[in-house]
């Protein structure tokens, strides 16, 4: 029986064959893991990793019982001594909970944190929605400053156009104080309530148990009777406003444009004050290519004190697949610097020594363990890129010289073999 990949998850792999597979590719990945680690110590921020599950609790007491992730979402099982345990379906709530419990508090009076993995959520798989999914993310702890959440935003742009993505739109929404919160929700529940039978089902459970999350609807009809139903924006405590006012403010400051989404509400219960969501016009219905927003009161939630916070989070699959549809110029493959090419054992033994030293000089070198005539061994080394192919066989080995060919310009050469390894590194230094 052939084994295959769980439904809804992926391998990350070198060379995929097959064009849908490109965005597999494990050089793209390292090539984005890298950029965003890049950029994100140069804003300061420090990793940080949890494991990839956690108490079930956790997510309950955060993400909250009633967002889809939570009810839908996790995938949950018992360990062997009965406990309920969760795969993490999101890092900020692991983060936070690591943060109290080593109290890293005592470092300072802000912290700055990134982490990146595998994230699990079981939901339908479609383009764009895996149930193990990869996100990097950054959080930033004890800030209330709205520069901060201008530079999380300001972060995550600056990855995105370093990678070569173009066009994402930022959508940006208040959801206020919890007392901006609660007059709102009166406001939307005296608006939504003529209108209560011709809502959706989960719509429907949504206004008695969670109504801000209706705003988050996608049934067609709850969106149309939502464009009549009133902005939060308009509900917002004098301190949630003036909070708003100084982002939207700095915003515009540094010219990073954004459009005011009054729907965005985020489908995890943590946030307050700034949300914000970053959209990609290639990635179809799931155009989410990261997402963030404050979380102030988490902190002392979860037992610590009380911190404002904000982070964002970015799903790597999109990232790399917005690259692929927008044409982004890849990064390519690393190339050898030298494809050895070894005609006899006692070749093979010589190759050998000399790869040993060139590799501990940080070269990147291949070499054919397998005996292969001349004409199929060139012809594996110009498929790996080589910049130059070593020959050595018999008839070098008695001249006590290799065989060095350019694979670009085709032009050959000898060097002595008592120099060889001096000499090859000559080349590419
Ligand atoms: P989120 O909006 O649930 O936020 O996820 C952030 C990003 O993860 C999304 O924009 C999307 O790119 C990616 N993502 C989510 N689910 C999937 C999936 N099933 N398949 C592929 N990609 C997916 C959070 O997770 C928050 N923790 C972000 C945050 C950090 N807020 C504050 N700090």
């Amino acid at each position: 029986m052939k084994h295959s990949a769980p439904k809804g998850t992926f391998d990350i792999f070198p060379t995929p064959s097959q064009p849908k597979d490109i965005w597999k590719s494990s050089h793209l990945w390292s090539h984005v893991e890298t950029v965003f680690q890049t950029i994100a110590k140069s804003f300061g921020f420090e990793l940080i990793n949890t494991p990839i599950f956690e108490k079930t609790d956790l997510f309950l007491r955060t993400v909250g019982d009633t967002s889809d992730i939570v009810s839908k979402e996790m995938y949950i099982f018992e360990d062997k001594a009965s406990r309920s345990m969760a795969l993490r379906p999101e890092g900020t709530a692991p983060v936070i909970r690591a943060f109290i419990e080593n109290n890293l508090i005592q470092t300072g009076s802000l912290h700055k944190l990134f982490y990146f993995g595998p994230y699990f959520r079981y939901d339908r798989p479609q383009a764009g929605r895996y149930r193990q999914f990869h996100q990097f993310g950054v959080e930033a702890i004890g800030e209330k400053n709205p520069l901060q959440d201008i530079e999380i935003i300001d972060f995550c742009m600056q990855a995105y156009e370093k990678l070569g993505i173009k066009g994402l739109e930022i959508l940006l929404n208040s959801v206020g104080d919890p007392k901006s919160r609660d007059r709102y929700k009166d406001a939307l529940l005296k608006y939504l309530k003529p209108h209560f039978e011709s809502l959706s089902d989960d719509s429907q459970t949504r206004f008695h148990k969670n109504p801000l999350r209706i705003l988050d609807s996608k049934d067609p009809k709850d969106k149309e009777l939502l464009k009549e139903a009133p902005s939060i924006l308009d509900y917002l405590s004098k301190d949630s406003e003036n909070h708003f006012q100084r982002v939207l403010d700095a915003l515009n400051l540094l010219k990073i444009p954004y459009k005011l989404d009054q729907n965005l509400v985020r489908g995890l219960d943590y946030y307050n004050e700034t949300v914000f969501e970053v959209t990609s016009n290639v990635l179809g219905a799931q155009s989410s290519i990261g997402a963030g927003g404050r979380y102030d009161g988490l902190i002392r939630n979860l037992g610590g004190q009380d911190l404002p916070s904000i982070g964002f989070a970015t799903g790597l699959e999109r990232v790399i697949q917005t690259m692929i549809g927008q044409k982004v110029a890849l990064p390519e493959k690393d190339k050898p610097s030298f494809f050895f090419i070894p005609l006899d054992d006692k070749s093979s033994l010589f190759c050998f020594e000399i790869l040993h030293v060139l590799r501990r000089q940080g070269l990147f070198v291949k070499m054919l363990l397998k005996q292969k005539k001349m004409q199929k061994a060139l012809q594996e080394a110009s498929e790996s890129g080589a910049q130059f192919s070593v020959i050595l066989g018999e008839n070098e080995l008695a001249k006590h010289a290799a065989q060095v060919k350019n694979m670009r310009t085709r032009e050959s050469f000898e060097i002595p073999l008592n120099k060889l390894a001096v000499e090859l590194a000559k080349l590419v230094h």
